[in-house]
């Protein structure tokens, strides 16, 4: 692998399909087969759908193979996916379930390796250079945000800012200070920091700031927008889950921000029918499945994301990409029979002038019914005798757009949770 800092793109982003594809086929034998070998639960799997590593001689035989269910993951807690010896195992990350024991994911020093090669890579996409200060918002620690971007950042050759989540005064004041040219954030959280910029009497666009690469929960093109008006930057998508290795999975290029390219070289990538598990032909929404070509201790074979979206042919790149994630299976809500996901109100928010682009919304249940709370907020300059008219012409267009009768409150600026990093949408309550 190439541990020099990257000048350019690296070979396999501009290689043939052909070529891109017949190195898939071959680690993909190799993935499969590591699987296979090494992690009992694949092996049994594997055995029980009555299918053989040897029986890939294309990569459509893929679909042959069982999925993987984040249940699995759990079933083995902690280190019974592991397919190396707990010694070789260099790092661990976990993923924060809400209920019950978090996911555990491991890396070998190869593993870290290749993640600080596709955060590089992905960087690299963003428009980010060698040399660039990069200040690193993502939470350090079990979550994979922080070292992911850090270790692809050095690996790019920049000044990496390990800022971490949190302390949004101090992030501000080193924003101001080190004048960096690269923020990587959950977008929700960015947005609490050009609030403090502006509290603070700066304007946000003034700042040193030319690129953001925000992932980490889903956000729509209007939020891009707004993102990019507010600070004066490219803002462009980061993807991946700690199940597959961190962020850097997929990438959008800053040249077409038309949806992260997935680094298909490592990262091999399906869409199924979220209901049946069937797989659907590239194009067609469902859900996205993802499996692991190269990695060593925690090999994943067609992991079920939950993420909502759609293969696309590449563009920027030989690669392909996906469309911006609409939402997880998980976030969406059923209100009175209509699937609702936060993305589609996000859109609804950020195109009503006078309100801010922070909101939560809440799901109340009775009597099996579901009704809907849009909480949002006035923008800091709308006057507060323009509440009635926003809280209106919100609802009506989520009538008019999505289908469903919602009470929208408008609250004083300030008011809805502000994120630290992912932002949580959807709160659930009982009503009185
Ligand atoms: O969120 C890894 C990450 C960190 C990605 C920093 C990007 C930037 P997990 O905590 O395991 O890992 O959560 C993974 O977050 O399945 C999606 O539902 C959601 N997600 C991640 N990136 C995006 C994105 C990290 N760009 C889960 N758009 C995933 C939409 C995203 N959703």
């Amino acid at each position: 692998m190439n541990q020099d800092h990257p000048k350019t793109l690296e070979a396999i982003e501009t290689a043939s399909i052909d070529e891109l594809r017949a190195l898939q086929l071959e680690r993909l034998r190799w993935s499969l087969n590591h699987a296979y070998n090494k992690v009992s639960f694949y092996r049994r799997a594997f055995t029980d759908a009555g299918v053989h590593p040897d029986d890939l001689t294309s990569l459509d035989d893929l679909h042959r193979f069982p999925l993987t269910t984040k249940q699995d993951l759990r079933d083995n807690y902690p280190f019974g996916m592991f397919a190396v010896p707990r010694e070789k195992v260099v790092r661990i990350h976990a993923s924060s379930g809400t209920t019950g024991k978090p996911t555990v994911v491991g890396y070998t020093k190869g593993d870290i390796d290749t993640w600080a090669q596709v955060m590089a890579r992905s960087i690299y996409a963003a428009g980010g250079r060698p040399g660039d200060l990069c200040h690193v918002s993502y939470g350090y620690g079990l979550f994979t945000g922080g070292l992911g971007a850090h270790y692809g950042a050095e690996r790019l050759g920049c000044t990496v800012i390990p800022m971490s989540g949190g302390q949004t005064e101090k992030q501000v004041q080193l924003i101001t200070d080190f004048k960096p040219r690269i923020i990587m954030v959950t977008p929700s959280y960015c947005l609490n920091i050009a609030d403090e910029v502006e509290r603070q009497g700066l304007v946000a666009a003034d700042c040193s700031l030319e690129i953001g690469i925000f992932g980490a929960e889903p956000w729509t093109n209007q939020m891009r927008a707004e993102l990019e008006a507010r600070l004066g930057i490219d803002a462009v998508d980061i993807y991946g889950l700690s199940e597959i290795i961190g962020p850097g999975v997929a990438a959008e290029c800053v040249e077409t921000k038309d949806g992260p390219t997935i680094w298909e070289d490592h990262f091999y990538p399906e869409i199924i029918d979220p209901v049946s598990g069937e797989p659907l032909p590239d194009g067609e929404h469902g859900e996205l499945v993802f499996t692991s070509l190269t990695k060593e201790a925690f090999p994943v074979i067609r992991y079920r994301t939950r993420d909502l979206s759609r293969l696309l042919p590449g563009s920027a790149r030989t690669m392909r990409r996906f469309d911006k994630i609409t939402g997880r299976s998980d976030d969406m809500v059923i209100i009175r029979g209509v699937n609702v996901f936060p993305s589609q109100i996000e859109e609804l928010i950020l195109k009503t002038s006078g309100l801010a682009p922070h909101y939560q919304i809440e799901v109340a249940r009775k009597d099996n019914l579901s009704s809907l709370t849009i909480n949002a907020e006035l923008a800091p300059a709308t006057p507060a005798n323009r509440i009635e008219a926003l809280e209106r012409e919100l609802a009506h267009s989520v009538k008019a757009y999505i289908g469903i009768a919602s009470r929208v409150v408008v609250h004083v600026p300030g008011s809805v949770p502000r994120s630290q990093g992912k932002a949580q949408r959807v709160v659930t309550s009982e009503p009185a």
